[in-house]
């Protein structure tokens, strides 16, 4: 047995997941909600006055962040249950962000929209988040000056002013998912009509929309890539419960499981309609799929994986979030493939950890070329995001030996239980 690792960090034990048998996974877990709808709900509550209920919302760190931020702001937010929120808001908000929170989430960025759209105003520094290459807001600010709004940015910091938004025709040379979101907030109470062409469809913004119909905002052509917003009086929006759409993501890490550890489990909440996409690949590599009428989604392993080729797109594409899952599965697949990056050139930095882990990943720019071995080998790796940390507990499931990850904070700021989860259907792994 190789040695207990737990790292002390000025003097706080840092934790360690470990990985040292696996598959075939068998039984039934339920997919918690998604992060990247959740955190953006949160956001959007600033909108209106009165009590907000979440449901379905997940044990995770950024979660945890949020509130925080929406705290400093003035709201009062509170656990209801193990999976619940509420959300209250009376009056006047604070609409200077604090740095050191809006630094440690991507979805800060989220509170541009709504905060300047009901406040008028916001202060906020560049965002954080995961640490896969550039990514600007350049989208945000042009779409917010076309409504009107005066942007200014010094020293990291971004002021957005605009004493009342007004429609405007914005056209997107790509559909940013964070752009949308943040446009079609801010044109909620914009005096006249908004379009947004060339809008992002991902699920989790046709739920950011659906929760914003519930809180009485105009909004047409949801899920569609033209968006139409007819803004309504700033008296007009009320306060409304929502449950959070299943997290696509997460569901797509215990498929991934099951492809490299063998088995069959029934992924409760699971959405197939979500992840068209996703699992036709997973179909041509061999997975099985059998739907759950209105409970969910089956997901069974025959044997060795065949390599297919994968390239990410925007929805309904392969999202780049399952890319790192992906190849964690050619890892061990038969056969050669290409996997190629057409959101962020960058987000590779796990391939050296996989490559660690025994896998045989040649990149080539955004490309990476990868040809399957029967299994991978244990050892010592560190999760640099959020992805890239469930990337490497998949292919700690697919290798010989014991893995351990390190960099588990990352993974605990998107995953709810992942360890829980996976050691309830079978898996060998534990958090030290
Ligand atoms: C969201 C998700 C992230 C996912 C991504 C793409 C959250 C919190 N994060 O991120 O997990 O990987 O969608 O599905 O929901 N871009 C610009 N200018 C802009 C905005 C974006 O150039 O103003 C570029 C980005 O650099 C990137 C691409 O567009 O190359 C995608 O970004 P976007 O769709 O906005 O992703 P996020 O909302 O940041």
């Amino acid at each position: 047995m190789p040695h207990h690792r737990t790292e002390t960090i000025g003097g706080v034990a840092e934790p360690v997941i470990r990985i040292d048998h696996n598959g075939p996974l068998t039984g039934e877990i339920r997919v918690p909600g998604a992060k990247n709808s959740v955190l953006k709900l949160m956001a959007a509550t600033v909108l209106a006055d009165g009590e907000f209920l979440l449901s379905n919302v997940p044990a995770i760190v950024d979660v945890e962040i949020m509130s925080q931020l929406l705290r400093s702001l003035g709201s009062i937010v509170e656990p209801v249950d193990s999976d619940s929120l509420l959300i209250r808001h009376e009056g006047d908000m604070s609409t200077e962000v604090p740095s050191e929170l809006a630094g440690q989430l991507r979805a800060s960025i989220n509170l541009l929209g709504p905060l300047v759209a009901r406040f008028g105003r916001i202060q906020i520094a560049l965002p954080g988040g995961d640490d896969f290459g550039l990514r600007p807001i350049d989208m945000h600010i042009s779409g917010l000056e076309a409504m009107g709004a005066t942007c200014h940015f010094a020293g990291g910091v971004l002021t957005v002013h605009a004493s009342r938004l007004k429609g405007a025709n914005i056209r997107f040379s790509f559909p940013s998912v964070g752009a949308t979101e943040n446009l079609v907030m801010a044109a909620i109470f914009a005096d006249g009509e908004t379009t947004i062409d060339g809008a992002a469809r991902e699920p989790e913004v046709v739920d950011l929309c659906r929760f914003l119909v519930a809180m009485g905002a105009h909004i047409e052509g949801i899920g569609e890539s033209t968006l139409r917003i007819t803004g309504v009086p700033r008296g007009a929006l009320n306060s409304a419960s929502h449950r959070v759409v299943p997290d696509r993501i997460q569901a797509a890490t215990y498929v991934a499981s099951v492809a490299v550890a063998g088995g069959e489990i029934d992924m409760i909440d699971a959405q197939r309609g979500d992840m068209e996409m996703f699992l036709r690949r997973c179909t041509e590599m061999g997975l099985e799929f059998t739907e759950l009428v209105g409970t969910g989604l089956r997901v069974a392993s025959s044997g060795r994986l065949t390599a297919v080729d994968v390239q990410t797109l925007p929805y309904p594409g392969v999202a780049t979030d399952y890319k790192p899952l992906v190849i964690a599965m050619l890892s061990v697949a038969n056969g050669s493939a290409v996997v190629t990056e057409n959101l962020y050139p960058g987000r590779f930095k796990y391939v050296d950890e996989l490559i660690a882990l025994g896998a045989n990943i040649t990149m080539h720019e955004h490309h990476a070329e990868i040809t399957g071995l029967p299994r991978l080998s244990g050892t010592e790796v560190t999760a640099h995001d959020i992805r890239a940390g469930a990337a490497l507990v998949v292919a700690g499931l697919a290798a010989d030996g014991v893995t351990t990850i390190s960099g588990v904070g990352h993974i605990d700021r998107g995953y709810d239980d992942l360890v829980g989860r996976l050691r309830g259907i079978g898996a060998g792994i534990r958090r030290d």
